[in-house]
């Protein structure tokens, strides 16, 4: 799975040493962990490791073996159900001894957030202040529905006896507190790995409210993942061509005019950094325009 990974086309790997490494199996997976990292070939892939939560027995060897194994090949390290803002205090204080002792760029090696439960959601703002380490808060739904008794056993599954999107708070209320702060938010996994048509589902809704990607648990996954965090081709000419066409009516030559008609809508500067999200994800996306404006 490891060796796989390096060159499949997502944005980031993450190598668990949480839920799934068995407990008997952690001391050997830390030394796996340490040794995929230290071999490479992860191409641009953004390179995480999650470690066990703070009330485990197991998280400060993870941080320390990992760290001082393979520091200088880690970008981000995730810390899962985290509870309130002392338990990213705690990684960012300890990732800054080992940086510190190990000669690495201090606050080089970012945190990833995993919110998992009430406590989680609950103090989610403090969290994504704790630290300027942090870079990521990501939704655990599996772990979440466990911690909210929810009568359900499939991931992010809206009911037909409920009227409404039962994950629609949680995820809103994440994507605030990273917004406030300027990092990312994203969602977690579908467990139904063979089911490509129900992870597109689920995935379609946190895309439309803002999120930036998903967890994909399977290759399989990769390809609805990407497609469906990105813009769609149509959106992605649409967005360029606001922005073109601002640029243009907003100069000397258009006329300084700040409200326009481009088509039969108009723009003005809300619709500007409307369009540069969209042309951001698109450009990220290594995505190219259909069309071009003429004045
Ligand atoms: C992920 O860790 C989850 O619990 O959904
Ligand atoms: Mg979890």
């Amino acid at each position: 799975m490891l060796d796989k990974a390096r060159g499949l086309p997502a944005d980031q790997v993450f190598l668990d040493l949480e839920d799934s490494v068995a407990p008997l199996a952690k001391p050997e997976a830390r030394k796996n962990v340490v040794a995929a990292l230290v071999e490479g070939g992860w191409e641009t892939k953004v390179r995480v490791v999650r470690v066990n939560d703070l009330t485990t027995q197991w998280t400060y060897r993870d941080v320390i073996e990992v760290v001082e194994g393979a520091g200088a090949e880690l970008d981000c390290m995730m810390l899962p159900k985290v509870q309130s803002p002392s338990h990213v205090e705690w990684l960012d204080l300890t990732l800054t001894q080992l940086e510190q002792t190990l000669g690495l760029p201090v606050g080089g090696i970012g945190i990833e957030a995993q919110i998992e439960n009430a406590a989680g959601l609950v103090n989610v703002d403090a969290i994504a202040a704790a630290s300027p380490r942090v870079e990521t808060i990501i939704f655990g739904p599996a772990d979440f529905m466990a911690s909210l008794n929810m009568k359900s056993l499939v991931v992010g599954e809206l009911h037909p006896d409920y009227p409404g999107d039962p994950f629609h708070y949680i995820l809103m209320r994440i994507l605030m507190a990273a917004r406030m702060h300027g990092q990312q938010a994203i969602d977690g996994p579908y467990l139904q790995i063979r089911d490509v048509d129900g992870f597109r589902a689920v995935a379609r809704r946190s895309a439309l409210l803002g999120f930036d990607g998903k967890w994909v648990l399977h290759p399989g996954q990769i390809e609805a993942a990407n497609e469906i965090y990105s813009p769609s081709q149509e959106d992605y000419d649409h967005a360029e061509l606001i922005l073109d066409a601002y640029a243009h009516y907003t100069s000397d030559a258009g006329g300084k005019q700040g409200a326009v008609m481009l088509g039969d809508e108009m723009i003005d500067e809300a619709s500007r950094k409307m369009a540069l999200v969209v042309a951001a994800k698109g450009r990220a996306a290594g995505m190219a325009r259909t069309t071009s404006f003429t004045p």
